[in-house]
């Protein structure tokens, strides 16, 4: 795969795919159309107008031997077209570290991408959008953890997945939204600090209240954090005067609030795989308290009618990537697409991060 700076980069959006022919882009567009499985938004003349895109794309990725990750609040057409591996960040991390391909692309925000790098430093990472940040991970640095430290000495540290290398490069493990709860109660001594989520963190102190106490930071997530409990109470009784059970599946990255009032909490991955056994189980009338791209993947991957109510909110983040950074990153990375990173940070954040991994499995 060439690596150098092209002379004039192309603004995004405006990368041209190879010419296909009509044969090629016709069953292209059919398949997309049936994996992507929402008719009404991806039909097939807009399938057409990617399938350039994902053909050229596909086919980079079998010529340079590229493995493409992508984290479930991707677009369909990633999620669908283009990815051989979609979860949430805890199975996106193992799949980063265990795949056989030199190359990774991870389509999602920064943290994942440089996540995919410190477990796997000897591959080439590749991130198209660096602008692709988050509000956890851009909410604490090194230096907020190292004041800390300084000022709980001894007390064990845990950060959130969604953090820079350089933070998880200070704390003693890490942890994601599917083993927070365990990797925390697992730590020793009566009292953690926990970063950056403080509504995560506020759950946290009470699943762990009379055993530990937990020292907690001030980010959070913009996407999870506009949800209420008051809100959710309000459709089950709306919905209940319809003869309604709704079934309420919410992130750990909302407010405990929104937590007490859900029957089923979890990572991307585990509502996704929740929404769809409770389909099956003809329980189809589902409030996903999430970011939107659970909510798509539900809706193509279910085999029962559901009911999606009321709500999800986008991650501008999350969504900065499309097909054209992808193919263009493909192509030709520019220096600030490729995760570089020091290698005392890999070093040390691969410890927080190897922990983790030991204490979750
Ligand atoms: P998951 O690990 O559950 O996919 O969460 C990552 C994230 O950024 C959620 O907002
Ligand atoms: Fe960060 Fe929230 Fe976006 Fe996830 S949804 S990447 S936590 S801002």
């Amino acid at each position: 795969m060439t690596m150098q700076m092209p002379s004039a980069p192309l603004p995004r959006g405006l990368v041209t795919p190879k010419a296909y022919s009509n044969e090629e882009i016709e069953a292209e567009a059919k398949r997309l159309q049936k994996v992507i499985n929402q008719g009404t938004l991806w039909d097939i003349e807009t399938c057409k107008t990617i399938a350039p895109l994902t053909l050229e794309i596909n086919q980079l990725k079998e010529e340079n031997d590229v493995f493409l990750i992508a984290h479930s609040y991707q677009t369909p057409d990633i999620v669908y077209g283009v990815a051989d591996s979609v979860s949430d960040s805890y199975s996106l991390s193992k799949a980063a570290r265990d795949a056989p391909q030199q190359t990774i692309l991870f389509s999602s925000v920064r943290f994942m991408a440089e996540t995919a790098k410190i477990v796997s430093p000897h591959k080439t990472v590749l991130h198209p959008s660096p602008d692709a940040g988050c509000t956890l991970s851009d909410s604490i640095t090194a230096e907020d953890v190292r004041e800390l430290k300084s000022r709980y000495p001894g007390v064990p540290v845990a950060c959130y997945i969604n953090t820079t290398a350089e933070v998880k490069a200070e704390v003693d493990v890490c942890v994601t939204s599917s083993n927070y709860l365990k990797i925390c109660e697992r730590l020793p001594g009566d009292r953690i600090i926990f970063v950056p989520d403080q509504l995560m963190g506020k759950h946290l102190a009470e699943h762990l209240a009379g055993k530990k106490e937990v020292i907690n930071y001030d980010g959070e997530c913009y996407v999870h954090a506009t949800f209420t409990g008051e809100k959710i109470r309000s459709w089950r009784n709306r919905t209940a005067e319809q003869g309604i059970e709704l079934q309420v599946l919410s992130h750990p990255e909302c407010d405990a609030d929104v937590i007490a009032e859900s029957d089923i909490v979890g990572s991307s991955e585990v509502l996704r795989e929740e929404a769809l056994r409770l389909g099956s189980e003809g329980k189809s009338d589902i409030m996903l308290i999430t970011e939107c791209g659970t909510a798509d993947r539900v809706r193509a991957e279910s085999e029962n009618d559901l009911n999606l109510i009321g709500t999800c909110v986008m991650c501008r983040y999350m969504k900065m990537t499309q097909l054209e950074d992808i193919l263009q990153a493909l192509r030709e990375p520019h220096p600030d697409q490729i995760i570089e990173l020091d290698d005392e940070i890999i070093q040390h954040a691969q410890r927080s991060l190897d922990e983790m991994f030991r204490l979750a499995e």
